[in-house]
């Protein structure tokens, strides 16, 4: 690690396929990042945990997700590259955050009130403790700056209070963390432009990146584009179609559609391509993330004996 450098974090749950949203919100920017900073980039596999899931499509979630963020242009030599939960310390860590965490400032997350609407049936404990975790993933590996949408930043928010309130209780430990906020424009659903893009309204609301051409293309064809739609179109054309201007596409969103099915098909061409490439080199995968787990794990473990030493449990 070039100790210079400023050290970047930043982390996906694996629970589907990446979508446009995903990528536009952070992953294209991870090859650039990996050139100015010291990046750890990992697959949040104890975080997905916390949303209904099947236990039999986990471990492929996790694979395809890998498949897709090396598919994007990360290079696993520049970076730190892991799965979460092959680093244990970020679990004692946050069990740690916990002892020194009000309820009352996880009650007031956002996305714990959200989620727990639309998830009644599972409000479980991990649900409301997300950020705590979240936290360690960031503090554990002293954190500059992590990427994030805007639904995150409170999270970010939390977990300055988090090394604040140890650093005042136990003496200067972590570094408070900045948010680097990503300038893309929220991405809606393409069928139900009031919401959010996202896997869980369906398939036809949402661009994957490894949607094939003709998928593409139809999905935008049958887009809907009344006012609110049309707006998260031209974010699109603005996004994928070089030297946008909305004026040229005023009254034809015929042309709208097909110009911008022909950018989002040709962006994502490479994509494509190398996603089907990893897709037949399993083994090679798991022995990048083997790689990247034994990068994290040497920072995570010394980190975390300095940490104890100062909570008063290091007997040694
Ligand atoms: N909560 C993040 C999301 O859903 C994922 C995540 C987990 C994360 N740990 C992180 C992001 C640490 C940044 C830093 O988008």
């Amino acid at each position: 690690m070039n100790q210079s450098k400023k050290i970047i974090l930043t982390g996906i749950q694996p629970s589907g396929k990446l979508h446009i949203g995903n990528y536009l919100g952070t992953l294209r920017y991870w090859p650039d990042y990996s050139q100015s900073y010291n990046c750890f980039f990992f697959i949040a596999d104890l975080h997905s945990l916390t949303e209904d899931y099947n236990p039999a499509e986990k471990r492929s979630q996790i694979i395809t997700l890998a498949a897709e963020i090396l598919a994007a242009g990360i290079d696993p030599n520049k970076c730190t590259f892991f799965v979460q939960s092959d680093i244990k310390e970020h679990l004692e860590l946050a069990w740690i955050f916990n002892c020194i965490t009000p309820i009352s400032f996880l009650e007031r997350m956002t996305q714990y009130k959200d989620k727990s609407k639309s998830q009644k049936h599972n409000i479980n404990v991990g649900l409301f403790d997300y950020p705590v975790l979240q936290a360690a993933d960031i503090l554990l590996y002293d954190t500059d700056f992590v990427p994030v949408g805007q639904d995150q930043l409170q999270h970010i928010e939390l977990t300055r209070d988090i090394a604040r309130f140890f650093n005042n209780r136990f003496g200067e430990t972590f570094k408070e963390p900045q948010s680097k906020l990503t300038e893309t424009a929220k991405i809606m659903s393409l069928t139900d432009p009031a919401k959010k893009m996202s896997k869980s309204a369906g398939e036809k609301s949402c661009l994957f990146l490894a949607d094939e051409p003709e998928i593409i293309e139809q999905k935008i064809r049958k887009a809907v584009a009344d006012k609110s739609g049309l707006e998260n179109l031209y974010r699109l054309g603005e996004a994928f179609i070089k030297n946008f201007d909305r004026k040229e596409y005023k009254d034809n969103n015929l042309k709208l559609k097909n110009t911008l099915s022909q950018a989002i098909i040709d962006s994502f061409k490479d994509f494509r391509e190398k996603r089907r490439m990893w897709f037949g080199k399993e083994e090679k995968i798991l022995e990048i993330l083997k790689k990247g787990a034994e990068k994290a794990k040497k920072i995570a473990a010394a980190k975390m004996i300095l940490i104890r030493k100062k909570i008063g449990i290091s007997l040694t």
